[in-house]
Protein backbone atom coordinates (compact mmCIF):
# COMPACT_ATOMS: atom_id res chain seq x y z
CA UNK A 1 0.00 0.00 0.00
CA UNK A 2 1.41 3.55 -0.45
CA UNK A 3 1.88 6.49 2.26
CA UNK A 4 -1.30 8.43 2.19
CA UNK A 5 -1.06 11.35 4.46
CA UNK A 6 -4.17 13.74 5.57
CA UNK A 7 -3.82 17.01 4.62
CA UNK A 8 -6.25 20.05 4.22
CA UNK A 9 -5.57 20.96 0.54
CA UNK A 10 -6.55 23.95 -0.72
CA UNK A 11 -7.53 25.12 -4.40
CA UNK A 12 -8.21 27.92 -6.62
CA UNK A 13 -10.76 28.25 -8.85
CA UNK A 14 -10.00 31.05 -11.80
CA UNK A 15 -12.06 33.97 -10.29
CA UNK A 16 -9.16 33.52 -7.80
CA UNK A 17 -11.61 31.73 -4.52
CA UNK A 18 -10.05 29.69 -2.93
CA UNK A 19 -11.79 25.87 -1.60
CA UNK A 20 -10.28 23.55 1.33
CA UNK A 21 -11.05 20.22 1.51
CA UNK A 22 -9.30 16.97 3.63
CA UNK A 23 -8.08 15.04 1.24
CA UNK A 24 -5.42 11.72 1.67
CA UNK A 25 -2.51 12.41 -0.49
CA UNK A 26 -0.75 9.36 -2.24
CA UNK A 27 2.54 9.36 -2.46
CA UNK A 28 4.41 8.40 -5.48
CA UNK A 29 8.18 8.69 -5.74
CA UNK A 30 8.82 12.68 -5.55
CA UNK A 31 5.36 13.33 -6.43
CA UNK A 32 2.11 13.31 -4.47
CA UNK A 33 -1.24 12.45 -6.07
CA UNK A 34 -4.39 14.54 -5.18
CA UNK A 35 -7.39 11.95 -6.18
CA UNK A 36 -10.61 13.78 -5.66
CA UNK A 37 -14.03 11.55 -6.31
CA UNK A 38 -16.51 12.89 -8.57
CA UNK A 39 -18.27 15.47 -8.10
CA UNK A 40 -15.67 18.01 -6.40
CA UNK A 41 -15.01 21.33 -6.31
CA UNK A 42 -11.04 20.47 -5.47
CA UNK A 43 -11.06 18.90 -8.90
CA UNK A 44 -12.76 21.36 -10.81
CA UNK A 45 -10.28 23.60 -9.56
CA UNK A 46 -7.21 21.96 -10.21
CA UNK A 47 -8.44 21.94 -13.55
CA UNK A 48 -9.12 25.70 -13.85
CA UNK A 49 -5.55 26.32 -11.85
CA UNK A 50 -3.43 23.58 -11.40
CA UNK A 51 -1.86 24.18 -8.12
CA UNK A 52 -2.48 23.05 -4.67
CA UNK A 53 -1.37 23.72 -1.18
CA UNK A 54 -1.47 20.81 1.45
CA UNK A 55 -1.33 22.21 4.79
CA UNK A 56 -0.39 19.80 7.54
CA UNK A 57 -1.65 20.69 10.78
CA UNK A 58 -2.71 19.31 14.37
CA UNK A 59 -5.69 21.09 14.79
CA UNK A 60 -8.50 18.52 14.15
CA UNK A 61 -11.38 21.11 14.46
CA UNK A 62 -10.35 22.14 10.43
CA UNK A 63 -11.05 18.22 9.42
CA UNK A 64 -14.15 18.64 11.45
CA UNK A 65 -15.14 21.75 10.28
CA UNK A 66 -14.69 21.27 6.18
CA UNK A 67 -17.19 18.01 6.83
CA UNK A 68 -19.99 20.27 8.76
CA UNK A 69 -19.80 23.18 6.88
CA UNK A 70 -17.57 25.41 8.83
CA UNK A 71 -15.07 26.03 6.04
CA UNK A 72 -14.00 29.60 7.27
CA UNK A 73 -10.36 29.20 8.61
CA UNK A 74 -7.79 31.62 8.86
CA UNK A 75 -5.15 31.89 5.69
CA UNK A 76 -2.00 33.74 4.49
CA UNK A 77 -0.80 33.60 0.67
CA UNK A 78 1.38 30.96 -0.43
CA UNK A 79 5.21 31.50 -1.29
CA UNK A 80 5.50 29.94 -4.68
CA UNK A 81 2.27 29.15 -6.05
CA UNK A 82 -1.11 30.63 -6.42
CA UNK A 83 -3.04 29.65 -3.83
CA UNK A 84 -3.57 30.06 0.05
CA UNK A 85 -2.15 28.09 3.74
CA UNK A 86 -3.93 27.90 6.24
CA UNK A 87 -2.84 29.85 9.28
CA UNK A 88 -2.38 26.57 11.93
CA UNK A 89 0.00 24.91 9.25
CA UNK A 90 2.30 23.42 11.50
CA UNK A 91 4.12 23.12 7.83
CA UNK A 92 3.12 22.88 4.30
CA UNK A 93 3.73 21.70 1.26
CA UNK A 94 2.71 24.11 -2.25
CA UNK A 95 2.30 21.44 -5.22
CA UNK A 96 2.26 21.88 -9.02
CA UNK A 97 -0.34 19.64 -10.97
CA UNK A 98 2.04 17.53 -13.51
CA UNK A 99 0.00 15.36 -14.85
CA UNK A 100 -4.09 13.88 -14.99
CA UNK A 101 -4.62 10.51 -15.11
CA UNK A 102 -8.33 10.22 -16.11
CA UNK A 103 -11.09 8.19 -14.20
CA UNK A 104 -14.88 8.44 -14.67
CA UNK A 105 -14.61 7.93 -10.77
CA UNK A 106 -11.84 9.49 -9.13
CA UNK A 107 -9.54 11.25 -11.30
CA UNK A 108 -5.45 11.40 -10.49
CA UNK A 109 -4.10 14.71 -10.47
CA UNK A 110 0.04 13.68 -10.29
CA UNK A 111 1.98 16.90 -8.50
CA UNK A 112 5.36 18.01 -7.85
CA UNK A 113 6.44 19.77 -4.26
CA UNK A 114 7.52 22.91 -5.75
CA UNK A 115 7.81 24.32 -1.91
CA UNK A 116 8.04 22.89 1.76
CA UNK A 117 7.54 25.32 4.42
CA UNK A 118 8.39 24.43 8.39
CA UNK A 119 6.68 26.77 10.59
CA UNK A 120 6.89 25.18 14.60
CA UNK A 121 7.60 21.73 15.34
CA UNK A 122 5.03 19.27 15.22
CA UNK A 123 4.10 18.30 18.83
CA UNK A 124 2.54 15.24 18.24
CA UNK A 125 -0.69 13.22 17.89
CA UNK A 126 -2.70 11.79 20.39
CA UNK A 127 -5.74 9.12 20.33
CA UNK A 128 -8.43 11.94 20.55
CA UNK A 129 -6.70 13.54 17.69
CA UNK A 130 -6.70 10.32 15.98
CA UNK A 131 -9.84 9.41 16.58
CA UNK A 132 -11.54 12.79 15.34
CA UNK A 133 -9.77 12.39 12.06
CA UNK A 134 -10.97 8.90 11.45
CA UNK A 135 -14.44 9.62 12.80
CA UNK A 136 -14.75 12.87 9.91
CA UNK A 137 -14.02 10.03 7.19
CA UNK A 138 -16.59 8.06 8.72
CA UNK A 139 -18.91 11.15 8.24
CA UNK A 140 -17.48 11.71 4.71
CA UNK A 141 -18.56 8.07 3.52
CA UNK A 142 -22.07 7.83 5.91
CA UNK A 143 -24.20 7.47 2.60
CA UNK A 144 -21.68 4.81 1.43
CA UNK A 145 -21.00 2.52 4.41
CA UNK A 146 -23.45 -0.53 6.20
CA UNK A 147 -25.24 2.19 9.33
CA UNK A 148 -23.44 -1.48 11.61
CA UNK A 149 -20.12 -0.72 10.66
CA UNK A 150 -20.36 3.00 11.21
CA UNK A 151 -22.38 2.74 14.91
CA UNK A 152 -19.38 -0.45 15.36
CA UNK A 153 -16.62 2.45 14.77
CA UNK A 154 -18.12 5.43 16.61
CA UNK A 155 -18.60 3.48 19.46
CA UNK A 156 -14.34 2.35 19.78
CA UNK A 157 -13.54 6.09 18.65
CA UNK A 158 -15.68 7.44 21.42
CA UNK A 159 -13.22 5.80 23.85
CA UNK A 160 -9.94 8.07 22.76
CA UNK A 161 -12.04 10.91 23.36
CA UNK A 162 -13.69 9.88 26.46
CA UNK A 163 -9.90 9.16 27.49
CA UNK A 164 -7.71 11.83 25.87
CA UNK A 165 -9.65 14.64 24.05
CA UNK A 166 -9.01 18.39 24.97
CA UNK A 167 -10.88 21.35 24.18
CA UNK A 168 -10.59 21.63 20.81
CA UNK A 169 -11.18 17.80 20.04
CA UNK A 170 -14.24 18.20 22.01
CA UNK A 171 -15.14 21.15 19.78
CA UNK A 172 -14.34 19.23 16.89
CA UNK A 173 -16.33 15.79 17.64
CA UNK A 174 -19.13 17.80 19.18
CA UNK A 175 -19.40 19.22 15.20
CA UNK A 176 -19.32 15.47 13.94
CA UNK A 177 -22.06 13.75 16.39
CA UNK A 178 -24.25 17.10 15.64
CA UNK A 179 -23.89 15.52 11.45
CA UNK A 180 -24.35 11.98 13.28
CA UNK A 181 -27.21 12.62 14.92
CA UNK A 182 -29.18 13.96 11.35
CA UNK A 183 -27.87 10.42 9.93
CA UNK A 184 -29.40 8.18 12.74
CA UNK A 185 -32.93 10.44 11.92
CA UNK A 186 -32.88 9.39 8.02
CA UNK A 187 -34.16 6.51 6.71
CA UNK A 188 -31.60 4.17 5.72
CA UNK A 189 -31.86 2.42 2.53
CA UNK A 190 -31.14 -1.62 2.02
CA UNK A 191 -30.01 -3.63 -0.43
C1 LIG B 1 -9.16 12.66 6.44
C2 LIG B 1 -9.99 12.77 5.19
C3 LIG B 1 -9.47 12.35 3.96
C4 LIG B 1 -10.23 12.45 2.78
N1 LIG B 1 -9.68 12.06 1.59
C5 LIG B 1 -10.40 12.19 0.44
C6 LIG B 1 -9.84 11.85 -0.83
O1 LIG B 1 -8.69 11.42 -0.93
N2 LIG B 1 -10.62 12.01 -1.94
C7 LIG B 1 -11.90 12.54 -1.85
O2 LIG B 1 -12.56 12.71 -2.88
N3 LIG B 1 -12.45 12.85 -0.66
C8 LIG B 1 -11.74 12.71 0.48
N4 LIG B 1 -12.30 13.06 1.67
C9 LIG B 1 -13.66 13.65 1.68
C10 LIG B 1 -13.61 15.11 1.21
O3 LIG B 1 -12.95 15.93 2.12
C11 LIG B 1 -15.01 15.69 0.98
O4 LIG B 1 -15.79 14.83 0.22
C12 LIG B 1 -14.89 17.03 0.30
O5 LIG B 1 -16.09 17.68 0.40
C13 LIG B 1 -14.37 16.91 -1.13
O6 LIG B 1 -15.23 17.52 -2.05
P1 LIG B 1 -14.98 19.01 -2.57
O7 LIG B 1 -13.65 19.07 -3.24
O8 LIG B 1 -16.14 19.25 -3.48
O9 LIG B 1 -15.04 19.88 -1.32
C14 LIG B 1 -11.56 12.97 2.84
C15 LIG B 1 -12.07 13.37 4.08
C16 LIG B 1 -11.32 13.28 5.24
C17 LIG B 1 -11.90 13.74 6.54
Amino acid sequence: MPRIVETIVMTMNATGEAHIAPLGLIEEGDAWVIAPFRPSRTLDNLRQVPFAVASHTDDVRVFSGCLTGRKTWPTRPAEKVTGVVLDSAVSHWELAVDGISEDDVRPRFTCRVVHTVSHRPWQGFNRAQSAVLECAVLVSRLKMLPPEKIEAELKYLEIAISKTAGPREEEAWGWLMERVEAWRGEPKLRA
